[in-house]
């Protein structure tokens, strides 16, 4: 795996991760991934500027980069106390009514959009993403787990489908990689794809802790961290349009944002 050099990453986590991490997993993950023909399958897609210049969590080439894919899964384990699929859930709870049809923003590997389907079996779920290599994972550990989730490649903040087409709209772990401007872009696209009363939740780094505690953006190798710390998730949801907006502290280091789409917006709003 290519990293980046005297990052704290590089000298701190990675030296720390390297004991912990199972090596011949990843390698078998590595070689059970036909790589060029995922990225063919997924098609291309214009990637934003910020995305390709990026080298995240220490990694060359960010999530344009097989490494990354292989490595995602056990690294994040570690990197989202007290245990990963606890952190997840509490995106789950938050979710108020039965939503029939689901999109997951920057779905990466699909952990959270696999929780989403196993939460509402009978929904149609889509996973998108920008990196094919990340959906590659996401499609396998699907299939290992029986699920039904579309995924697809595209850009969070121009999707392709139609207005008022989702009931739910979900992100986790997205906006604290992308630059303030991108994640505000996001949530107005959200809005647009959310049905009157559609319901979104974004579970993320809590924002307030990664304030003060500065020396937390210095350890993971994240290009945008600080702009997302010192922005207001709360604020953006809030200019997007979303109602109901409230944001809960969980384990102090991540939240979980809740919103909601006016029930009476009226869709030719957005011609
Ligand atoms: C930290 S990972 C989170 C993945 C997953 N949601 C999770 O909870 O583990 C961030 C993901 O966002 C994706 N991403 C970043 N910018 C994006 C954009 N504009 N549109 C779609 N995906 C994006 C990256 O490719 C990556 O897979």
């Amino acid at each position: 795996m290519a990293t980046g050099q005297d990052t704290l990453f590089e000298r701190f986590l990675a030296p720390v991760l390297g004991q912990l991490l199972d090596r011949e997993a990843m390698l078998q993950l590595r070689r059970s991934v036909d790589w060029a023909a995922a990225a063919d399958q997924f098609g291309a897609v214009g990637y934003p500027d910020y995305y390709q210049t990026g080298n995240f969590h220490g990694i060359e080439g960010g999530y344009l980069s097989p490494d990354a894919a292989v490595t995602y899964d056990p690294i994040t384990q570690y990197v989202l106390p007290p245990n990963e699929t606890w952190v997840r859930q509490n995106l789950v709870d938050t979710i108020q009514g039965q939503p029939r049809r689901i999109l997951d923003l920057g779905c990466g590997t699909g952990s959270t959009t696999l929780l989403l389907k196993q939460a509402f079996p009978k929904a149609e779920v889509i996973g998108l993403d920008l990196s094919p290599y990340m959906l590659a994972v996401a499609e396998q550990k699907a299939t290992a787990e029986g699920l039904s989730v579309t995924w697809i490649q595209g850009d969070a903040a121009q999707v392709p489908f139609a207005d008022a087409s989702f009931d739910l709209v979900s992100a986790s772990l997205l906006f604290h990689e992308t630059p303030p401007s991108v994640a505000r872009a996001v949530l107005a696209e959200s809005h647009r794809l959310l049905k009157p009363a559609g319901e979104i939740a974004i579970l993320d780094g809590n924002q307030r802790t990664l304030r003060w505690a500065g020396w937390l953006n210095d350890i993971f190798e994240e290009p945008y961290i600080r702009e997302y710390a010192s922005g207001s998730l709360d604020a953006w949801m809030g200019a997007a349009g979303f109602e109901s907006v409230r944001t809960e502290d969980f384990w102090m280091i991540h939240q979980v944002t809740h919103g909601v789409k006016p029930a009476d917006y009226s869709l030719p709003a957005y011609k």
